[in-house]
Order: C-alpha cells, then structure tokens, then sequence
C-alpha cells in the first residue's frame, strides 16, 4: 500500500539481501519506523511482543526467521531449535503452524548446505503468495459490497462497514482481508464509511486501522468497542467485515476477542457479517471453533494500562486501574460459523460451513 506515495509492504528484505526489515507496529500511529530483524531470535521477538502481528504477517515472519537461522547455521538441530522458538511465540493464529510446517517440510530435506538459499527463496514464496492471495480476496469482496450497495435503495449517505481490529495490511503482506475489499470499493468509487472498533486492549482498530484508512483516503470515525450494537439498532450499520486468525473446517472463525460480541448483535439486527480470509487460516484438523483452538491470553498490564501520545508529544503507558489490581487478559474469542454470513476467500465467498469450506477447497474433501 502508499504512504505519502510510497509503495511498502510491512515485511520486506533489507539492502544485504539477508537482514529482513519490518514496520514495528507498536510504535504506530505516532512513528513510522523501520526495524531490522538479523536473527531468528529477533524474528521471534518481534511477534511475542507484537512489533508484526495479524495472522498472516506472523505467518511471513517465521518463515524469515527460518531463513535467518539457516543463513547462521543450516544444521538439522538449527532448523528444529528456529521453529520450536518461533511456534511458541503466539498460539492461536494458524498460519504461524502452517508457515513453520511448510519451510521445516521444505528444508529438511535438503542438504544442510543448500538451506540457507531454499529457505530465503520459500520465505519470499510465501510473502508473494499472500500478497496475491489479499489482492484476490479484495475482489471477491468488493462483489459483496456491491451487492448490499445496490440493495440499499432506499437510503442515502454511504455505505456503513463496520471492523474490528486490524485486519489491514499492516496484518498481512499487502493490501489486508477484511479491509481489502473496503479499498477496492473506495478505489471503484462506492462511498463508503467505516466504523472502528478500537479493539482494546492493545488498540489495533484505533491505532493501526484508522492510520491505514486514513493514508488511504477512506473516510472512517474510531468508535468504542461497545458502540457497535447501538449503531446496529439504528441503522448505522450496513455490513460488518473481519479477519480471522484461525477458522475451522465447520466454518467458526476465531478473531481478536470482541469479535463474537459483534456477531451476536449483528445477528439480532439482521446486518449481514462476512469474514475474510486466506486458505491458510483454515485450519482442516479442527472441527468445532468454540471447543477447539487455543486462545492466547497475555499479560494483564495490556488491561490495566494503555499507551497513548500526551499533550507534549510522549509517547507512554498510563496505569487506568487501582495499584495492584488483577487483570485477565483473552486475546481472541471465537464466533460460531451460524453467526457468520460468509466467507471472503481467494477462492470466491462461500457459506461459514464445512460444506461451503468444501465447495471452495474440494482438495481437502477426503
Ligand atoms: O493480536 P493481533 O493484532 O495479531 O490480532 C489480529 C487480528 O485479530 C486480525 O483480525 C486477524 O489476524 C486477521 S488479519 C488478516
């Protein structure tokens, strides 16, 4: 995407060939800076502490930190010791499994001294493909929108979408899931206005999603988390679009916690709720959402404090709570698939249903 008309992905290869340089995501929206990752280590940190996040960027971030390994050691103890440390740093996302299982599958069977060339080939694969994957999901959504745009006839004004989080390409390799059909139809010249959720704790709709819709030009209003079912009840709301970090095969999509609580209001208010993802967020081994997949909980200090900018330009946590306060921190919530109206994929839209999964990825039928 352009910022100020500069194309960026949010992961990139530096200069060398060999570092790998990202944007650190937890100083946005106040500084745009540029971090260089040298180590699987740093790769590894960087998504603990959220410098990358979103599902497919972790994603393309292991894969790098993969090849950073092999550049200083391509031994089969390296290899397994890189993806042990970089699976445990965030467990709900798939794609962070899939892309890990994908560079070891590759790796392994090579010899030790063509890794390091394999790898950083597969990584900058993987990185491509997303691309590809997003630009492909933006078309396929931007039929949606379309669609309930026509059938809003009998109002004025724009097209009301609701987010939740940051489902950008700030989260991805270019261009998002939920907000790639949004930039497709602000781009085909469809008006539309997006409400923000400001995804608390960390922020990521207030903080990320409004300083992509803005470099963007789409016009949009950050909203408190609460907000949603309110504008729903009055009309304000024509469309919720999300990401999901790991979706079953039975069609529950599990994304940033609040999520679930948007569906249940957008179901008792009859606003259709689309979900856009990658085929590597399915993940076919999980048949029910809810039971199933691992949600993260993080420290409670991301409850009991929140970062800002002050008046005089520092950037800094504030304590919101009493000292000494406990906090729980659940990082994702999961919406059953009957909540969900579709599925965006690169693959076309489909029912939140095995057998819509299915219709798209008949390969994976057994
Ligand atoms: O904790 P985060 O910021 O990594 O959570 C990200 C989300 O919840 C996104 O909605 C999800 O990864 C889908 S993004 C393409």
């Amino acid at each position: 995407m352009k910022i100020n008309g500069k194309a960026w992905r949010s992961i990139w290869l530096g200069e060398d060939g060999q570092s790998v340089e990202i944007i650190d995501q937890t100083l946005l929206p106040h500084e745009f800076a540029v971090r260089t990752l040298n180590s699987a280590a740093d790769a590894a940190e960087a998504i603990s502490v959220m410098r990358v996040r979103g599902a497919p960027l972790i994603g393309a971030t292991a894969a790098y930190g993969v090849a950073l390994a092999m550049r200083d050691d391509a031994s089969d103890e390296a290899l397994n010791r890189a993806v042990a440390h970089l699976l445990a740093t965030r467990p709900t996302a798939v794609n962070l499994q899939w892309a890990l299982a994908r560079m070891e599958q590759a790796l392994q069977v090579l010899q030790p001294a063509q890794r390091c060339e394999a790898a950083y080939r597969l990584a900058a694969l993987i990185c491509d493909e997303d691309v590809e994957i997003n630009a492909t999901i933006g078309t396929h959504g931007l039929g949606v929108i379309e669609n309930i745009f026509a059938s809003k006839t009998e109002r004025q004004g724009p097209l009301h979408i609701l987010t939740h989080c940051n489902a950008g390409w700030l989260a991805t390799v270019d261009w998002g899931t939920a907000l790639a059909p949004i930039y497709r139809a602000h781009d085909a010249g469809i008006p539309v206005h997006v409400w923000v959720d400001e995804t608390r704790p960390r922020n990521q709709g207030a903080s990320l999603t409004a300083w992509e819709l803005a470099a963007h030009g789409v016009p949009h209003d950050v909203i408190v988390d609460n907000a949603g079912g309110h504008l729903m009840q009055h009309g304000l709301v024509d469309l919720c679009i999300t990401g999901t970090d790991r979706t079953a095969a039975n069609g529950d999509v599990c994304n940033k916690i609040g999520t679930y609580l948007k569906a249940l209001a957008a179901a008792d208010n009859g606003v259709p709720f689309y979900v856009a993802l990658p085929g590597p967020t399915i993940d076919w081994d999980i048949e029910d959402g809810v039971r199933e997949i691992p949600i993260e909980e993080r420290g409670g200090e991301e409850v009991t404090c929140v970062g800002g900018m002050s008046e005089s330009g520092a950037v800094c946590d504030v304590r919101i709570t009493p000292p000494g306060v406990t906090a729980r921190n659940f990082a994702f919530d999961v919406t059953p698939a009957r909540l969900v109206t579709g599925l965006v994929t690169e693959r076309g839209v489909c029912p939140a249903s095995r057998e819509g999964l299915l219709s798209l990825y008949p390969e994976k039928r057994n």
